[in-house]
């Protein structure tokens, strides 16, 4: 695909002289995808099967994200659930849901300790699989996905979550991948993604790594191996970091822009990857053990303003730095939000609600957009 034909296309349709207001509402040219095309800002989020079938998600899926990452379908775990047998219908499905909808994708993720198929994990565990072996089969995995999709996605995650939540952190040696088979093998995938689609954009992808640990530790250490990638002519294109925020903790979008800027100036493209804002919420279990259920929250959106706060100073960040080319939440509606499910009595991280009506943090991104779109243009986002 021509991203840059796409690209000029959207901007040449908004030829402006200063900002656009939104109008009321989330329709037009008020979405956040409109907004975010007058100054070649992809805004994108994470979608689930149910986000491109059901009539109303996808509606919004459609109208107001230009890129979509896909939640779960294009994980190991998802793409081949027994070794050889493969299952492509959901990555497939959003591939061409983005086409349909004139949206990129992010494809995500290659190599991460997280949702690898039992076969693997228990064929390493019980010694049928051996290192070498191990090594092959992630050649083979990384060469079969990216190939298949070859020249339709923009953007991919070769490598997930590598970095310890420590001061001073580093490469996790206890990592699966890393335990095995060395940190040698961070080069070589980019290496093998590289070469199964030379025009996708590859990056390293994780939380906390632009400042949100409050001590900058894991942004050192992301700096580092990005640095010693480079230094090692690895593919290498961009970083991604999450932006999973939790209001209990500390955040700091100045320290995060510069830590983006930082990343930008060794020549990488940056993205806020996964963007929500969590915090705790009451439930009807008043155990407040594990919320399992998504549909026990009853949520009372106290803390919307802060956390509204909160996403304004990520997408500040981003804006503020060139050479940041995507804003993504991760999925956008509370009643299909990962976090209940992870994060015990936390919720109310999104940007619409329970009931599909959009909270003030979502008119917390549509104003910035909005009010950036007299700023200069960004440039295009392909690989150089
Ligand atoms: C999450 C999904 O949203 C959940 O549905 C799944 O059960 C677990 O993974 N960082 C990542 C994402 O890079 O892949 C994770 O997605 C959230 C944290």
């Amino acid at each position: 695909m021509n991203f840059r034909l796409i690209a000029a296309g959207a901007a040449a349709a908004f030829a402006l002289t200063g900002p656009v207001i939104a109008a009321e509402g989330s329709t037009g040219a008020s979405t956040l995808r409109a907004l975010g095309a007058h100054i070649q800002l992809h805004i994108g989020t994470a979608a689930i099967p149910s986000d491109l079938s059901d009539p109303t998600l996808s509606q919004i899926t459609a109208e107001q994200f230009s890129v979509l990452t896909p939640g779960n379908e294009m994980k190991w775990q998802v793409v081949e659930p027994e070794q050889g047998n493969f299952n492509w219908t959901g990555a497939d499905n959003l591939v061409n849901f983005a086409e349909a909808n004139h949206q990129r994708v992010r494809g995500h993720t290659l190599v991460w300790h997280n949702q690898l198929p039992n076969w693997l994990t228990q064929g390493v565990a019980n010694g049928t699989i051996s290192n070498d072996q191990l090594r092959d089969l992630l050649h083979q995995h990384i060469t079969t996905e990216v190939r298949r999709y070859r020249g339709r996605i923009w953007q991919w995650d070769v490598v997930n979550e590598m970095l310890a939540d420590s001061n001073p952190s580093q490469v996790k040696p206890t990592d699966f991948w890393i335990s095995h088979l060395g940190t040698g093998i961070l080069a070589d995938v980019f290496r093998w993604a590289h070469a199964a689609d030379p025009d996708a954009l590859l990056c390293y992808n994780d939380y906390n790594i632009a400042g949100e640990d409050g001590s900058n530790a894991k942004f050192n250490a992301a700096l580092t191996l990005v640095k010693s990638l480079l230094s090692q002519r690895v593919p290498i294109d961009c970083v991604g970091d999450q932006g999973h925020l939790d209001l209990q903790f500390g955040f700091n979008p100045i320290l995060m822009s510069q830590d983006l800027q930082a990343f930008a100036n060794l020549g990488l493209k940056v993205a806020i990857t996964e963007a929500d804002v969590r915090t705790f919420v009451e439930t009807t279990d008043s155990s407040q053990t594990p919320i399992v259920s998504r549909t026990d929250l009853t949520p009372n959106h106290t803390a919307d303003p802060a956390a509204a706060d909160w996403y304004n100073g990520m997408l500040q960040s981003c804006l503020a730095v060139k050479a940041c080319i995507s804003f993504t939440v991760w999925g956008f509606a509370d009643a299909e939000s990962w976090v209940p499910g992870t994060f015990a009595g936390e919720g109310d991280a999104d940007i619409y609600d329970v009931n599909l009506n959009t909270k003030p943090q979502y008119t917390a991104l549509q104003q910035t957009l909005s009010l950036a779109t007299g700023a200069p243009k960004r440039g295009d986002h392909d690989r150089d």
